[in-house]
């Protein structure tokens, strides 16, 4: 049987549109299962709408439509969307699926069978006015250790400070305002530790015998959360909730990050149906030759490569062989902002742009990290029209159109003195199939555009319009050269502009679509070629500035934003403070020397700093979820030097390290020249 290979992009909530953002992994995606499937490999895309949990039953209520309606809606729109985008899955599910239901059951069924589900008795805040418990986003409330307003109930964006929402002082409900209760709910627990061997096993190394599942950072990150103890994970929900009924336990629902995955599951199960294949044969293979590949953001690692694995391996499914972790997307150097109307929905940039542009850009600039990447819209007009239209569509175009009206469309043999650059070029075809394998797109596109340069010189020099009247046979040579070099350069293109490819493929007549394999062949003498097609037009920066405006005006906001994410928006200036106030504070140069995961908390690290003069600090910081340990160390940042030693449930917090928070979360530390010197009194 051929080897199965699935491969997922995260599931996009049902209660919102997509955004470019969404498409930054949509688009890495689609090029790494369009390359390994140009590499001649059977991949399934399996992919769906995760439609689960509190922001979509509220937002229903406040549209007055059922949850079923509002994701319905979010489904055809998304769909639309990535197909627009040219996105190549095999299947764009739901979550709220019978498929994803029976396999939550089972895998839920499973885990209680063999002990792996506990049943406890919580207190929660509930609100009296909305009737419900409130997950810790919904609560926002006075932070319990630096005394900043308005905070969510699980970490505070000033401090970095994480608590359970019970712990905020005047704490509200966010729907309404009320002040909540406290109320004590029964919720299911599975409790983690019993899967550690088998995590430790799942996340060893390849150096240490392990698989290569995980990129380094991610690995040490997440070995860090099982080296600090693996907590019980809460999978219930009370009623309100819009997800499935836990068997045996009405009005308890499956939380969303439970089914959601299961999710991946359910879209493969329908899709098999569909197909005439059987969904096991993916999922139901633990330790045999299948490949799971899951392409997520870095925010959502601990489920994915904590929860993830452990509930498959309980239940005897598959567990992922790779997980591939990404950066956020900044435009303009900054987190997306509806005021700048740099939060551009997928929509409104196809009302402007064809998708060839933003799939080249994005691929140009992917590497396998997790660093953020930015979309600067001026690098982006110069990037598209310096590579795809003045490099490589050039060359295509010059080379091409010139044998046409010169040479009759009649291609010959390569010039011998293209032989080198031409053995050259047929090498990096390979390297680039196995870049992008590697989740390099960027590399790989940088060898389709050094093509392109080095044959735009070649073809310069060589002048074939000098010398077409004397030598016309060398100034075919020259072209078939050049035409061979542009075919290999649409086969590296074809993952990212599948449509590039096309069209070569029907000038140069090829029997069977350009792929990674054989479209470093050589074109057989005596083939005429067909009419040039235009590959690409320059991309009008006049377009990127309507798109921006567009998005300033028309961004609708969802429910999930109002409730989870308003600091989008500029946030309100705190009370008036005296100098005397400010005075008092007293920041200094940091050096940081050490920063470390913390054990049992994915939102902190442990930093140790130093002062200068004032010696050494170790300073916690709920910065864990923008920086991985190692990219702070050697940095000089600010030191709130004389803030009161904290105790927290990980240490004493000696100080604080100052940063901004943004509305997706992230946060990034304020950094100082790195000449600056630590202990020095910033003023
Ligand atoms: O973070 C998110 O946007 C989630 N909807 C991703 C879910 S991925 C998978 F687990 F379903
Ligand atoms: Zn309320």
């Amino acid at each position: 049987m051929a080897k199965r290979v699935l491969v997922t992009a995260a599931l996009p909530y049902a209660n919102g549109s997509i955004h470019l953002g969404h498409l930054l992994e949509a688009i890495q995606t689609d090029v790494y299962v369009r390359a390994r499937r140009l590499a001649g490999e059977v991949v399934r895309f399996m992919w769906a709408a995760d439609t689960h949990g509190t922001p979509i039953e509220l937002r229903a209520r406040r549209e007055g439509i059922t949850p079923e309606a509002l994701i319905e809606r979010a489904h055809a729109d998304h769909l639309a969307v990535f197909r627009d985008f040219g996105i190549a899955f095999d299947i764009y599910y739901t979550t709220h699926s019978p498929e994803t239901r029976r396999h939550a059951e089972s895998i839920y069924g499973v885990m209680a069978a063999r002990g792996d589900i506990l049943s406890k008795e919580t207190r929660q805040l509930f609100c009296p006015h909305d009737q419900m418990f409130l997950p810790d986003r919904f609560v926002r409330g006075v932070c319990p250790r630096c005394g900043a307003a308005d905070q969510y109930g699980d970490v505070c964006e000033r401090c970095g400070a994480t608590y359970a929402p019970t712990e905020l002082g005047d704490p509200r409900c966010s729907i309404c305002g009320t002040t909540p209760t406290l109320a004590s709910s029964e919720h299911l627990f599975v409790p983690l530790s019993r899967h550690e061997a088998f995590l430790r096993e799942w996340l060893r190394s390849p150096e240490d015998g392990g698989a290569t599942r995980l990129q380094p950072t991610v690995r040490n990150y997440v070995k860090g959360w099982v080296d600090g103890g693996l907590r019980d994970w809460d999978i219930s929900r009370d009623a309100p909730y819009f997800g499935f009924e836990i068997p045996g336990h009405p009005g308890k629902f499956f939380y969303v990050w439970f089914d959601a995955p299961i999710g991946y599951i359910g879209a493969t199960e329908r899709w098999c149906a569909e197909h005439g294949e059987d969904a096991a044969e993916y999922w139901k293979r633990p330790g045999e030759d299948v490949e799971i590949i899951h392409v997520i953001g870095k925010d959502i690692v601990y489920f994915h490569c904590l929860f993830w694995p452990a509930m498959l391996h309980a239940a005897g499914y598959t567990t992922p062989t790779r997980v591939q972790v990404h950066g956020w997307l900044q435009v303009n150097g900054e987190k997306m902002s509806k005021t700048r109307g740099t939060f551009i929905l997928g929509r409104t940039y196809l009302d402007h742009l064809p998708p060839d542009y933003l799939r080249y850009y994005f691929a140009a600039k992917l590497s396998g990290d997790q660093g953020d990447m930015d979309l600067s819209m001026e690098d982006f007009a110069n990037r598209v029209n310096a590579d795809l239209v003045k490099k490589a569509a050039n060359l295509a175009s010059r080379a091409i159109k010139f044998v046409n009206s010169r040479l009759d469309g009649q291609i010959g043999a390569p010039a011998a003195d293209a032989e080198p650059l031409l053995a050259r070029a047929q090498a990096r075809l390979g390297e680039a199939r196995a870049l992008y394998l590697d989740f390099e797109h960027g590399r790989a596109l940088r060898a389709a555009i050094e093509i392109a340069e080095d044959f735009n010189l070649y073809l310069t020099e060589a002048a074939p319009w000098k010398i077409v009247g004397a030598d016309p046979e060398r100034a075919r040579a020259v072209c078939s050269a050049v035409v061979w070099a542009s075919k290999i350069i649409a086969a590296i293109l074809a993952p990212v502009v599948p449509a590039w490819a096309e069209k070569m493929a029907r000038m140069l007549k090829l029997a069977a679509p350009l792929d990674l394999q054989s479209g470093a062949d050589p074109l057989p003498p005596g083939l005429v070629l067909g009419e040039y097609e235009t590959l690409a037009e320059p991309l009008d920066p006049a377009k990127l500035a309507a798109i921006i405006e567009a998005s300033r005006e028309s961004t609708p906001v969802s429910a999930s934003e109002v409730a989870a994410a308003p600091a989008y928006e500029v946030p309100p200036l705190a009370a008036e403070a005296s100098i005397e106030a400010f005075a008092a504070v007293d920041l200094r140069v940091g050096a940081v020397l050490a920063c470390e995961a913390v054990a049992g908390s994915n939102k902190l690290l442990r930093l140790t700093i130093d002062l200068g003069p004032l010696g050494q600090r170790t300073i916690f910081s709920g910065i864990a979820l923008s920086y991985p340990p190692d990219a702070l160390v050697g940095k000089r940042v600010v030191v709130f030097a004389n803030l009161k030693p904290r105790k927290m449930r990980f240490g004493v917090s000696e100080g604080m390290v100052l940063a901004a928070g943004a509305a997706d979360d992230s946060i990034t530390v304020l950094e100082l020249d790195p000449r600056s010197r630590p202990g020095d009194k910033i003023t």
